[in-house]
C-alpha cells in the first residue's frame, strides 16, 4: 500500500495491509483441510481484521511474549513503540497442545468458515492477574474486560497472520472504510487535519457538542463507531448506525463529516483502551483524537478523566496523534445551551444530563429522552428501535 506523503503517517511509519491476495488465498484453500484449525471468538476475528485492515498498525500478527509482557508492564511494545492493550489470540491448554510452533493455522471464525492465517511463531502462557491488574486496573471479574479474559484460555498462540479476503460487512457495507480508504479520503477532500470520534453508544448532544467543538477548529470530523463486540446491555450497533444516519441527514454538514464503522470488539479498559483507540485512529488518518469524559470505561472502575491524563504519559510525538480533551458537557438551562463547567457559570441544578443507564430504563419504557440530551428524531428512533424485543 503506498503511503501518501500528506497524510499523517501510521503508526510505526508504514500501514500494514495482511489481506490475501488472490494467488496467496488460493495456495491457503487448496491447503484447507490439512492445516491445523482454531476456532477464534468474535473479538479474536475482530482483532484479526483490524491487523490485516492496518487499523492496528504496525501489528501484522498475534503478539509474541517479549511484546505482551512490555505492553502490559509498559504500555510500550519490544521495540518501544507506545502500544497500550494486547493483542493475543488465547486458546485451552488441549488447543495449544495439539499444535507445534512453525505450523501454519487454519483460523475459522464462529461460525466455522475459513477466514484467516496464523504463522504460528510462539506459544506462551498469559499473565491474566498481572493483565487485569495492569491494563485494566482492576482484577474485579465483575469487569467486563477482565472477565472476559479470565474465560479465555490460558494459553496464547503468537505470530503474523492472514485475512483470507476482506469481506463486505454484513450490516454496513457502505460505511465499511478501511484506514487505507479513510486515508485516501481525507487527501481527496483536501483535509490537512482530521479528528476522529470513538463510540459505542446511541448518539446524544453532549457528543454532538464535543464533535462540532472539535470540528470548529479542524478541517475533517470522521465519526467511527465501534461496531464489533460489546456488552449485552449496550445499545445494538444497527440502532446506534440508524442514529447516526438520521442525525448527519438533519444537523451534519455533510461535505466535512464521515461516517465510518471501526470493526472492533469494546474492551472497556479505561484509559488504557482510550491510548489504542486514539493510535488506531491515526492510523485511519486522523490527525486529533477525542477523549471525554470517562472514554472507554464502565461501571465507576476509572477516575472521570483518567483516560486524558494517560495521555500525559507519553510524548507528543512518540503517540502522533494530538488528544482533543473533553470535560463533562451537559445541557445548561441557564445558558440554554450545551457546555461544560469550563464554559458555563451553571449549578448543578441548572445541568441536564442523563447517564446511560437513565436512558436505557426510560427506552425500555417507551418514554423519549427530552430533547435537551437527544435530538427529538434519534431520541424517536431509540424509542422505536428499543420496543422492538428482536433488537436484542
Ligand atoms: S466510549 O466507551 O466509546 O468512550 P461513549 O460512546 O459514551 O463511550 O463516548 C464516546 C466519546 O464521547 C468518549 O470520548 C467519551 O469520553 C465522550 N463523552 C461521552 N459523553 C460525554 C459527555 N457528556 N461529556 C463529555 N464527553 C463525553
Amino acid at each position: 500500500m503506498s503511503q501518501h506523503p500528506q497524510t499523517i503517517a501510521p503508526h510505526g511509519g508504514q500501514l500494514v495491509n495482511r489481506v490475501c491476495t488472490p494467488q496467496r488465498r488460493q495456495e491457503y484453500l487448496d491447503r484447507a483441510e490439512e492445516l491445523p484449525r482454531v476456532q477464534i471468538d468474535d473479538r479474536a476475528f475482530s482483532d484479526l481484521v483490524l491487523i490485516a485492515i492496518g487499523g492496528f498498525s504496525p501489528l501484522t500478527g498475534f503478539q509474541e511474549e517479549k511484546d505482551y509482557k512490555c505492553v502490559v508492564d509498559d504500555m510500550r511494545l519490544a521495540n518501544g513503540l507506545p502500544w497500550a492493550i494486547p493483542i493475543t489470540l488465547p486458546v485451552s491448554e488441549e488447543v495449544a497442545n495439539s499444535l507445534t510452533e512453525g505450523d501454519t493455522v487454519r483460523l475459522d471464525d464462529p461460525s466455522g468458515r475459513f477466514v484467516g492465517v496464523l504463522e504460528l511463531t510462539q506459544k506462551y502462557a498469559a499473565d491474566k492477574q498481572r493483565e487485569a491488574l495492569h491494563v485494566y486496573r482492576t482484577n474485579d471479574e465483575k469487569h467486563p474486560g477482565v472477565a472476559v479474559i479470565y474465560k479465555q484460555g490460558n494459553i496464547n498462540l503468537a505470530g503474523p497472520v492472514w485475512l483470507l479476503q476482506r469481506d463486505p460487512h454484513p450490516l454496513f457495507p457502505k460505511y465499511q472504510i478501511d484506514p487505507a480508504e479513510t486515508r485516501a479520503l481525507f487527501i481527496d477532500k483536501g483535509f490537512k487535519t482530521v479528528v476522529g470520534f470513538q463510540t459505542r453508544n446511541p448518539i446524544h448532544r453532549a457528543h454532538e457538542y464535543i464533535q462540532k467543538c472539535a470540528l470548529e477548529t479542524v478541517d475533517g470530523l470522521l465519526l467511527n463507531p465501534l461496531v464489533g463486540a460489546t456488552k449485552s446491555d449496550d445499545i445494538p450497533a444497527e440502532v446506534r448506525m440508524r442514529c447516526y444516519e438520521i442525525i448527519l441527514e438533519h444537523y451534519y454538514p455533510k461535505e466535512r463529516v464521515m461516517l465510518a464503522i471501526y470493526p472492533a470488539a469494546m474492551r472497556y479498559a479505561g484509559p488504557r483502551e482510550a491510548i489504542l483507540h486514539a493510535l488506531v485512529r491515526k492510523n485511519y488518518g486522523c490527525t486529533h483524537f477525542i477523549v471525554g469524559r470517562d472514554h472507554a470505561g464502565v461501571g465507576d472502575y476509572y477516575g472521570t478523566y483518567d483516560a486524558q491524563h494517560i495521555f500525559d504519559e507519553f510524548d507528543r510525538d512518540e503517540l502522533g496523534i494530538t488528544p482533543m480533551k473533553f470535560e463533562h458537557a451537559f445541557y445548561c438551562k441557564r445558558t440554554g445551551g450545551m457546555a461544560t463547567a469550563k464554559t458555563s457559570p451553571s449549578l448543578p441544578e441548572d445541568r441536564i444530563h442523563l447517564s446511560g443507564t437513565k436512558v436505557r430504563e426510560m427506552l425500555r419504557r417507551g418514554e423519549m429522552p427530552p430533547p435537551e440530551f437527544s435530538r427529538p428524531e434519534v431520541a424517536a428512533e431509540l424509542v422505536k428501535a428499543m420496543k422492538q424485543p428482536s433488537e436484542g
